[in-house]
């Protein structure tokens, strides 16, 4: 087996993105861009990345640990990003195979792909994977020789109009012979439209030694590189659309699949219907015959099977649902279990609650978990019912089969099967509503 060394340049400022985070922590299907990368890179090779990021970018660092970091003092070019990573490179590698941050939909397939033709007979000094874009914008152009084989890359800035005119570009990816990478970068100059050191100019430095490059056509969908926010949603909506032909491959209905927006690791079982306009965010995970209704918003959740959810629900983090639960409109549910058959149907934030089987919430129900400086816990017994507009006030019990009255304030703990009821007398005046009708009457109301 060769050894692949992937070095990620991550060090760019991003500028066109403007923006305050780095370019590579934007997030695509709810993950950073970087870490797409690295899980892809993670599935081709056991080398760990080298990542190569600006002075301060303490957030790209935790990003992508334990991923090791190079710090390249200025952006002086992608050229000058791989030479701070080299000495951090597995020695004897055979391949160093590096990638862009902002170029982060890559599939392992495509890496694989770029191997094999790093490791073919004619032992290329350096194999590009290029594409052919439906708008070529400024990407570099990948300028190929009567054979085939790769002459030159051509930044767009210090391109001339026959080569801006060619279709096939420059995606970014570049697997370089190990044993003369750095041979071959260091003879990288800045003596071009943009002063930088382009890693691209490595071809014609490598041709001219009399090495051979090549190129792999990869597909237009992997490849886009996100400058601006623009391409940003650009990337996310190729995301988007591969992941909803799996969902739908695999048994799942999305009766209008254009309004489903799934994350990386969206989990989702057979026979499940998500209705128009649901949104999962990352860490959910659904079981089989459940039904996602409209406009429901999830995110590191799991559902089991046969629950409903919605419409307009919302599950944040932490809410686990059993099987057979119901969750319905206008319902929030946070760091809770629902056991099974538990019912939540209008109205209601349940947060740092643990309710047990078949218990009922009526409409309007809030744990009130926190007062202001700490969270405290709620506790419901199994098959108890729980009248409208309760305000529980935690940390407090509800013991099994116990019913609350609706209206009422709970502060005490509840005994199983007793009823708790909290409501000031009720009083009746006979009569009272048609004087005061005529009163007003009389004033001429
Ligand atoms: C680059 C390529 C271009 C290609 C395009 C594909 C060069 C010179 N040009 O252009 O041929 O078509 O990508 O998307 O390589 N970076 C550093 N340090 C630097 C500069 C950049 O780490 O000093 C990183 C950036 O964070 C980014 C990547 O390298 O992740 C590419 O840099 P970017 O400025 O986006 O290059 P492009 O202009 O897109
Ligand atoms: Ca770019």
């Amino acid at each position: 087996m060769s050894v692949v060394a992937p070095v990620i340049l991550a060090a760019g400022m991003g500028s066109r993105m403007k923006s305050g985070t780095p370019k590579v922590l934007h997030k695509i299907g709810g993950r950073a861009m970087i870490s797409h990368l690295l899980a892809t890179v993670g599935s081709i090779t056991d080398e760990e990345a080298v990542v190569v990021v600006a002075p301060g970018m303490d957030d790209v660092k935790g990003e992508v640990s334990p991923a090791r970091c190079v710090i390249q003092p200025d952006a002086k070019g992608t050229g000058h990003a791989v030479k701070c990573a080299l000495p951090e490179v597995k020695e004897g590698a055979d391949t160093v195979l590096v990638l862009y941050g902002d170029t982060s939909l890559l599939s392992r397939e495509t890496l694989i792909k770029m191997i094999e033709a790093a490791s073919a007979d004619k032992k290329p000094a350096v194999v590009v994977l290029g594409f052919e874009p439906a708008d070529p914008l400024e990407y570099g152009r990948l300028v190929l020789d009567q054979k085939g084989d790769l002459a030159a890359i051509t930044e767009y800035a210090d391109a001339d109009e026959t080569v801006r005119k060619i279709g096939l570009c420059n995606s970014g990816v570049m697997a370089i012979r190990g044993d003369i990478a750095s041979e071959l970068i260091n003879e990288i100059s800045s003596n071009n439209a943009k002063q930088e050191f382009y890693l691209t100019d490595i071809v014609e430095i490598a041709n001219r030694k009399g090495y051979t490059c090549t190129a792999v056509i990869g597909d237009e969908d992997e490849l886009l590189g996100v400058n601006n926010r623009e391409q940003l949603a650009n990337a996310e909506a190729v995301l988007q659309r591969q992941w909803r032909k799996q969902a739908l491959e695999s048994g799942v209905t999305l009766i209008d699949p254009d309004t489903v927006f799934f994350s990386h690791d969206t989990q989702i079982g057979q026979d499940v219907v998500i209705e128009p306009n649901v949104f999962f965010g990352p860490g959910v995970k659904i079981g089989d015959n459940c039904q996602i209704k409209a406009f429901s918003h999830l995110e590191g959740c799991s559902v089991e099977n046969s629950s409903t959810i919605g419409p307009f629900a919302r599950l944040r983090p932490g809410a686990s649902l059993g099987e057979n639960v119901k969750i319905g409109n206008f319902v929030e549910v946070k760091k809770s279990r629902l056991d099974d058959g538990a019912k939540v149907s209008h109205l209601s934030y349940i947060g740092d609650a643990h309710v047990g089987a078949d218990a009922n919430i009526g409409a309007g129900t809030i744990t009130c978990n926190y007062d202001g400086y700490d969270k405290f816990k709620t506790e419901i017994g199994a098959g108890a019912f729980v009248g409208s507009n309760t305000a529980l006030v935690a940390p407090v019990k509800v013991g099994k089969g116990a019913i609350i009255g609706a209206g009422s304030t709970i502060t005490r703990d509840v005994d199983d099967d007793a009823l708790s009821v909290e409501r000031a007398e009720e009083v009746q005046k006979s009569g009272w509503a048609a004087r005061f009708r005529k009163l007003k009457a009389r004033l001429g109301k």
